[in-house]
């Protein structure tokens, strides 16, 4: 089996339901062992209530919250976030802070990584956030895996929509009241299969 961790954080459930998007794509995957993960946050309960976070975060505050330990169980990692000035949020890089021991005995080595956004706008930040991600992925020697132009919605021009090939990423409106359409769905599901794929390449024996 191939185990592939998706490990995200979502204040308001854009990246939420991505999560479960890329994960039903890596399902797909026959041979392959897939692991929802949230990272811990780092509002107070009365902030998080003042924001309206509390109440969009219900349905998923039963996902398991990750020790940085257990990437090393995994043989792909799926990460997750919203935008924030065009990079990770603060709770995403706190979690990634704290794999310095990771980092230092190369535990990530050869495991694959890869990313997926939510942003407020079109232009706020769906490459910057991945890319800039990416330079963590690299440092722990991990195998960046995209989303290639096979996935067709990456050409759909009907319709204003998130994703590139840098990975998934849906507009949540300035509002939040946006939700991620089918066709960012359907990239993120895309995103998850062929990172899923390839951690079953990687794993064969
Ligand atoms: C402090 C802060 C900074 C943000 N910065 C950006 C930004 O640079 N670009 C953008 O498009 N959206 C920005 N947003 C909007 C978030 O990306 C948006 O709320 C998020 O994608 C929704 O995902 P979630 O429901 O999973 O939390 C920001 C939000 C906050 C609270």
């Amino acid at each position: 089996m191939a185990k592939v961790h998706v490990v995200f954080y979502s204040m308001y459930g854009h990246v939420y339901t991505m999560a479960e998007a890329v994960a039903a794509g890596a399902r797909e995957v026959e041979g392959t062992d897939v692991t929802l993960y949230r990272v811990a946050d780092l509002m107070s309960d009365e902030a998080l209530e003042r924001s309206g976070a509390q109440a969009a975060q219900a349905p998923f505050i039963h996902i398991p919250v990750i020790e940085p330990d257990q990437l090393t169980e995994a043989d792909a990692i799926i990460f997750g976030t919203p935008t924030r000035f065009g990079n990770m949020c603060a709770q995403m890089r706190n979690f990634l802070d704290q794999t310095g021991r990771l980092w230092a005995t190369g535990a990530l080595v050869n495991k694959i990584g890869s990313v997926f956004i939510s942003t407020a706008t079109q232009h706020g930040g769906q490459e910057t956030t991945i890319t800039s991600f990416h330079s963590t992925l690299l440092h722990h020697g991990m195998i960046v895996v995209g989303v290639p132009y096979s996935a067709p919605g990456l050409l759909n021009m009907k319709e204003i929509t998130g994703g590139s090939p840098y990975g998934a990423g849906t507009l949540a409106g300035g509002d939040g009241s946006r939700r991620p359409s089918e066709n960012e769905l359907t990239i993120a599901r895309a995103q998850g299969r062929r990172v899923a794929e390839l951690a079953r390449k990687l794993t064969a024996r």
